[in-house]
């Protein structure tokens, strides 16, 4: 007989980012290369990186006269900075183009696998998107089936990794923070949900190094689809 065993985390719900962890963002480099050939993974890589960055400044500087903008209209500002920084001249049609491919990112290959595996645990995102971003990617995937809930940064009315953010999963899940599982690809969002108090899992995909700005993540995996065993499930 074989001994089951012992989970080294006792967890009872994740929590996944979306964007980088479940569905690829430089998936859109596809898009980027038909409109700009052998401009797609330079264009998409500025993107993303000026999207993560106009987040942050935002929440930042929101005052009572400086409102946040929705992830959507940061989504569209970085894709216009990018395209202009790297002197591609953006018509209307393929601005919009890219910005709809936004909308159709592909899933990992271990997303929708992972999540099974992890039932019946309950199962929740928790993006910087908007749901209207959110919830048509979801449902264009099989990601959509395994999920309990989708939450939005909006509600906190802040970005990630602001720990209101973070809060939202706990008053959603009614749990202790320890026993919740936040999983991302983006360390800098593993090491916000740790600071938090979540247990926290980076997917370390590209086997880049730890960010250095607050507390290590929990674990780290080179992929989702190493995380279930570590929960005690196959
Ligand atoms: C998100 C960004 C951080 O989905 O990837 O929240």
């Amino acid at each position: 007989m074989i001994a089951k065993s012992t989970p080294a985390f006792l967890i009872d719900a994740l929590v996944f980012d979306a964007y980088g962890t479940l569905f690829d963002v430089q998936s859109v480099a596809a898009t980027v290369e038909r409109l700009f050939p052998g401009r797609g993974v330079e264009l998409s890589q500025l993107w993303r990186s000026k999207q993560l960055e106009y987040s942050w400044l935002q929440s930042l500087m929101q005052s009572a006269v400086q409102r946040r903008e929705d992830f959507a209209a940061v989504t569209a500002h970085a894709l216009d900075y990018a395209a202009e920084a790297l002197c591609l001249s953006l018509t209307g049609a393929a601005r919009h183009r890219l910005l709809d491919s936004y909308l159709d990112l592909s899933a990992y290959a271990d997303a929708e696998p992972t999540l099974a595996r992890l039932a019946p645990r309950p199962r929740l995102i928790l993006s910087n998107g908007t749901r209207a971003m959110l919830e048509p990617l979801a449902a264009a995937t099989d990601v959509a089936r395994h999920l309990d809930v989708i939450l939005s940064v909006d509600a906190a009315g802040i970005y990630k990794p602001s720990p209101r953010v973070y809060q939202l999963a706990v008053d959603h899940l009614k749990l202790l923070p320890v026993r919740i599982g936040f999983v991302s690809a983006n360390a800098w969002d593993a090491v916000g949900a740790k600071a938090f108090g979540l247990t926290s899992f980076w997917i370390n995909r590209h086997r880049a190094p730890l960010d250095r700005h607050g507390p290590k993540p929990d674990a780290v995996l080179d992929s989702l689809s190493e995380l279930p065993p570590l929960l005690g499930s196959v």
